[in-house]
């Protein structure tokens, strides 16, 4: 398999970064990093969730996000439902995109959704069925692919069937996510194969945390079975309140700098997307986890 010459990087930061804060961040914070990320190139957001407030508090502002960005014609704006009710709220705040999301075992389905997988897909076919028919776009999302924290090991072909039952339902894309960051590129390699014969390799995409360092690895590991659809966060932000543990996913200045150096084109700025990281963890009173924009700051201008 050739290396794809050109990748498409989903910024997942605003959703997958900030659902995670233990501190209430205001909604005007995120639609700036929201629009200083549409600035730096980022042909696709991850915007916020339309989940119960009750489960995740930090995305309660969703529609007041949604109202507020500055939506750039061509670049998509995802956002998450778990249910009708989401998609709803969803629709009425004129979001064209959304993503499903389920998981590859029962334990991180519960704890996740308050589901088991099948009643997960049930209520997701219902989703899909009627956002499809006004017209939206979805995606869909299978998490702890690679490891879960409740069950340990996942045999690719529990990914498998879930990644076609999305894909049957009409979703666009299927993003195979290691939740807890636990994969190697071995592992990687597996489930992808897996899925690939099943799903066309351009329709899956890569979501890595980087809790044991592993995202990139997994990542090259991913690009050599033809993925070129690659959700990061920038800054690293994130995890996710059902996985304690696990670290943001891979930063997005990291995963460029990577795809940069491979010469592999993805109409990013490097410059833009660092200062936006810069911005959100100044907001957050945070350090950056993007090894490359610690780096960068280390450096005089001129060597930049
Ligand atoms: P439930 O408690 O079983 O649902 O939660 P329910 O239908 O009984 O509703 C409970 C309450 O929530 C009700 O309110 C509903 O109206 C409300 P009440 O009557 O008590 O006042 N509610 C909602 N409110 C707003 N929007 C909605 C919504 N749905 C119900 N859409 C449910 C089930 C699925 C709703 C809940 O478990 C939930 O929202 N889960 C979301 C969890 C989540 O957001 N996790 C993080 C995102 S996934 C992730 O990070 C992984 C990913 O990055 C990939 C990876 O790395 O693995 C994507
Ligand atoms: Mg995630």
């Amino acid at each position: 398999m050739v290396i794809p010459n050109k990748v498409r990087i989903v910024e997942v930061g605003p959703r997958d970064g900030l659902q995670n804060e233990a501190q209430q961040v205001p909604a005007a914070i995120k639609i700036e990093l929201i629009d200083r990320l549409t600035d730096a190139g980022l042909p696709v957001i991850e915007a916020t969730a339309f989940v119960s407030p009750k489960w995740v508090p930090q995305m309660a502002d969703a529609a007041a996000v949604m109202a507020g960005i500055r939506r750039k014609a061509g670049v998509g704006y995802p956002v998450l439902v778990p249910n009708r009710k989401g998609l709803d709220a969803a629709i009425a705040a004129g979001c064209d995109e959304v993503v499903v999301f389920g998981a590859a075992t029962e334990a991180f389905s519960q704890r996740n959704t308050n589901c088991s997988i099948d009643e997960g897909l049930a209520r997701f076919y219902e989703v899909c069925a009627e956002a499809i028919a006004r017209g939206l776009r979805v995606r869909g999302d299978i998490s702890v692919c690679l490891g879960c924290p409740y069950e340990g090991e996942v045999a690719p072909s529990q990914v498998t069937r879930v990644a076609r039952a999305l894909y049957a339902m009409g979703c666009y894309e299927i993003t195979i996510a290691d939740t807890i960051g636990a994969g190697t590129p071995g592992k990687t390699r597996a489930v992808i194969e897996d899925v690939a014969q099943h799903i066309p390799v351009a329709k899956i995409a890569g979501h890595f945390h980087d809790t044991y360092g592993q995202a990139l690895a997994n990542t090259l590991a991913a690009l050599e079975c033809g993925v070129a659809t690659f959700d990061s966060s920038v800054a690293g932000l994130g995890g996710c309140p059902y996985a304690k543990g696990a670290t943001g996913n891979v930063a997005t200045e990291d995963l460029l700098y990577m795809l940069d150096g491979m010469g592999i084109a993805t109409g990013i700025d490097m410059e833009k997307l660092i200062a936006a990281g810069s911005f959100i963890c100044a907001a957050l009173g945070r350090e950056t986890q993007s090894r490359v924009a610690r780096a960068r700051a280390g450096k005089p201008a001129a060597a930049k």
